[in-house]
């Protein structure tokens, strides 16, 4: 068993164990009452399942097995010469919960290089789809194709114990996050680039191989790839990306037909796919004002057109956050460190400046703050990646960290098939006459 395996193994045998006594001892504790008004929209504030990997506070953020992102940027392992952390780091602190050493952040790096030849057959896949097919559906139709490697499928169909479930999930996770980036770069390249195809060089860490396989060698933005891989792999369960992955799992369907499901939900404009629509806003923005820079005036007046259209402001809100995201925080300080002065990221300052108040005006936005995709695609403009609708599978790939090692998780903890009541409105009003009746 390769030690990173090993290492799980122990972690998930303790916390098996302390799940099995919490449900024995405290299973009829309350966690909450929930509300009709809940029910119908969108479950928000209920608990209903458990993630391992990461935890939201409406207040402060998101922090991983306890940690915050400023104290991952300083506390992570970094590549040669780098300051931003490896991904590689945060999806070993999620999977064991451990902050890892430079020597663990290493082995996972070759391990995942070891795995990463991406079969020709998705590439041929690839290639029949129409070339302006959103790189999202590629993205998502790249893994179904790869879900033929699934081993987790194989030993299901061949008759696997319960606890050997975990041990197959493992190895789909490793193998499928070691090919993302070659799938990921793939589309781009052949979308955008002509199809002319860069191979990867294995003796990059996984961000800046994505970073060179894309066609980006500068190393500014190679270690934008790690900052920007590290900060968006984990909100905890319930965004939509997270909770289809874990939902879809939860039938055992193997690890490629459950991510993909996450990735389709990350395709949303609601949700991942609201980087692509900030860029656009902000480039439409631009173009309505004669194409210079504009004031943050002109910027009130086109947030207020916005809204007064019925529609959303992209990248500000949020279901849970209620305050400016640490994951917009982080992206800030990268651009006051390394970039200093940008256009597009000054707009994004002043966006910053005038919306939360106006946002805040209608009186019905519960977070007039920044979420992460308000600042990501201007720093990827910046270093001329231009292409928005190709945003969202960068996105993507950083997602496969956190929700693959939750579903090594769910695998390993005997996690359930998700089977919640649904109720019908006729229900509910007869439920509310009941209520009357008695009072
Ligand atoms: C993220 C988001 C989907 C959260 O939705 P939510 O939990 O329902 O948010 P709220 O409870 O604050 O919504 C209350 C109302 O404010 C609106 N609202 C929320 N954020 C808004 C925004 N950025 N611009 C305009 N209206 C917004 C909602 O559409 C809703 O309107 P309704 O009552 O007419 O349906 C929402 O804020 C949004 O659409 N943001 C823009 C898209 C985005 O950036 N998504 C990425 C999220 S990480």
């Amino acid at each position: 068993m390769d030690k990173l395996k090993e290492k799980f193994k122990v972690k998930a045998e303790a916390l098996n164990i302390e799940i099995k006594d919490i449900i024995k001892t405290h299973g009829d504790m309350k966690l909450g009452e929930y509300t009709v008004a809940q029910v119908y929209q969108g479950m928000r504030g209920m608990t209903g399942m458990v993630s391992e990997t990461s935890k939201l506070d409406a207040e402060e953020g998101i922090r991983f097995r306890g940690y915050s992102i400023p104290e991952l940027r300083k506390q992570l392992p970094k590549a040669p010469g780098g300051t931003e952390p490896l991904p590689e780091g945060i999806f070993y602190l999620m999977l064991v919960g451990e902050l890892p050493t430079t020597e663990d952040v290493s082995y996972i790096t070759n391990e995942w290089i070891k795995r990463s030849v991406v079969p020709k057959h998705v590439f041929d896949v690839l290639d029949r789809l129409p070339v302006d097919t959103h790189p999202m559906t590629q993205f998502s139709i790249g893994v179904m194709a790869m879900q033929t490697e699934s081993v987790f499928a194989k030993a299901y169909a061949k008759g696997m114990n319960k606890k050997e479930y975990w041990e197959y999930a493992y190895e789909d996770a490793m193998t499928m996050i070691s090919r993302l980036p070659r799938v990921a770069a793939y589309i781009y390249r052949r979308k955008y680039k002509g199809g002319v195809h860069i191979e990867p060089d294995h003796k990059l860490d996984w961000a800046a191989n994505l970073a060179h396989m894309l066609g980006f060698e500068e190393f500014d933005m190679k270690r934008l790839m790690r900052l920007y891989l590290t900060i968006h792999a984990d909100h905890e369960g319930g965004n939509v990306s997270a909770h289809a992955t874990h939902l879809v799992g939860s039938a055992l369907s193997d690890p490629y037909l459950a991510f993909t499901a996450g990735m389709n939900g990350l395709a949303g404009p609601l949700h991942g796919l609201a980087n692509q629509e900030v860029l656009s806003w902000i480039m439409e923005m631009k173009e309505f004002f004669g194409g210079l820079l504009p004031t943050k005036d002109q910027i009130a007046d086109y947030i207020k057109k916005t809204l007064a259209e019925g529609k959303v402001v992209p990248g500000y809100g949020h279901a849970v956050l209620r305050k400016t995201d640490p994951r917009f925080t982080a992206q800030q300080d990268f651009y006051r460190t390394y970039i200093k002065h940008d256009d597009i990221c000054e707009i994004v300052q002043m966006i910053y400046e005038v919306a939360p108040g106006i946002l805040e005006s209608t009186g019905k936005i519960k977070n007039p703050w920044p979420n992460v995709d308000a600042h990501s695609g201007a720093l990827l403009v910046h270093y001329g990646m231009h292409e928005y609708d190709f945003y969202t599978v960068l996105f993507g790939v950083s997602r496969a960290l956190g929700v693959m090692a939750s579903l090594v998780w769910d695998r390993a903890t005997g996690s359930a098939i998700e089977r919640p009541n649904s109720v019908t409105t006729d229900w509910i009003k007869k439920k509310i006459a009941a209520e009357k009746a008695v009072s």
